[in-house]
């Protein structure tokens, strides 16, 4: 009840009317309907839903894109603008000034295999939702509250169980950025930046209904999210990402020694 009190003054607060897309607010959610585009990231189409970015998921242009993420997720300018740039490059037209959620769908531009919800494009839709890829990677998601190690073990176990089935598994370094990126993403929209923690049942909630989990308590950041945000849970990340523990202080020139006698006598 008290949830939805503070979520309805929230969305009312957020509403902002478009000339393109009518009323964006935390409230106002439909999934795509005939003719709308949507793609493989979650959350390009939740904004869509919620009509942050055009409900139709076209025409999504640098400004458009830069209010969408500023409106919906409290994303800095200069961020909102690079994400479009990252982007633009999904649309295959020459000197293209927009993108379609659609054009997102193309494999190894942005897409890539081995992803936390979708299904690798070698075994049929690289882009919708696909429960059965999502409870693999949930699997590691132990804990109510997820941290980095569990986020980084279902990438890491996601991306083995492609690489040991799919005969065309691909993972370039640019997608492995994407990729560490993606799983940071529900941390820096719904968690804790600092200690690179979130809520389980948030992020759940967000990748099964491409909603924001304004129904669970969630509110849109206070704080405005930057480029330096982004980069410190990518970080955070990719060093949970690594399957080596941290060696004893100071036993650092006497452990290369031992590795090497190690490797050689045994
Ligand atoms: C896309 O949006 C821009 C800016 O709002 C507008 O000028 C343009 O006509 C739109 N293009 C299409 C194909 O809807
Ligand atoms: C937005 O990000 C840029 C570059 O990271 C930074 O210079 C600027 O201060 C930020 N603005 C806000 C409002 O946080
Ligand atoms: C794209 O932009 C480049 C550089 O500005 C220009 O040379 C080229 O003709 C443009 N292509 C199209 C199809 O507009
Ligand atoms: C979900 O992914 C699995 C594994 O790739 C695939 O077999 C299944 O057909 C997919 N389901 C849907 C509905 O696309
Ligand atoms: C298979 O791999 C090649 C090379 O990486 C790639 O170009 C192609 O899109 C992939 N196809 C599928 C269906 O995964
Ligand atoms: C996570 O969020 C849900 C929904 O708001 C809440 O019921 C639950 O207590 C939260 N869990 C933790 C560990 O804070
Ligand atoms: C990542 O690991 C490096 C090397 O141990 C460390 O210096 C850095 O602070 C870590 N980054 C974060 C964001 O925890």
């Amino acid at each position: 009840m008290k949830v939805s009190i503070v979520s309805t003054i929230l969305s009312a607060a957020l509403a902002t009317a478009s000339p393109h897309f009518g009323m964006a607010s935390l409230d106002n959610w439909k999934p795509a309907g005939h003719g709308d585009f949507r793609g493989p990231c979650p959350m390009l189409n939740t904004l869509s839903n919620h009509g942050f970015l055009p409900h139709d998921g076209r025409n999504l242009t640098r400004e458009v894109v830069i209010n969408g993420l500023s409106e919906g997720l409290n994303f800095n300018v200069s961020l909102g603008s690079l994400m479009f740039d990252m982007a633009l490059v999904a649309n295959p037209e020459p000197n293209a000034t927009y993108f379609t959620l659609d054009n997102l769908n193309r494999h190894n531009v942005l897409e890539h295999d081995a992803s936390m919800s979708r299904s690798d494009a070698y075994y049929g839709n690289n882009h919708v939702f696909n429960s059965t890829i999502f409870d693999k990677t949930k699997a590691y998601w132990t804990k109510p509250v997820l941290d980095v190690t569990m986020l980084a073990n279902g990438k890491l176990a996601r991306q083995i169980q492609s690489r040991a089935s799919n005969p065309n598994y691909t993972f370039t370094s640019s997608m492995e950025e994407f990729s560490l990126g993606e799983v940071a993403a529900p941390v820096i929209a719904f968690g804790d930046i600092q200690h690179g923690r979130v809520n389980r049942s948030l992020v759940e909630y967000f990748f099964e209904n491409e909603r924001l989990p304004a129904e669970l308590g969630w509110t849109r950041p206070e704080k405005v999210i930057s480029l330096t945000d982004i980069s410190k849970v990518t970080e955070m990340i990719r060093n949970a990402t690594s399957l080596i523990t941290p060696s004893k202080s100071g036993s650092r020139s006497g452990s290369t020694k031992r590795d090497l006698h190690g490797g050689m006598f045994r």
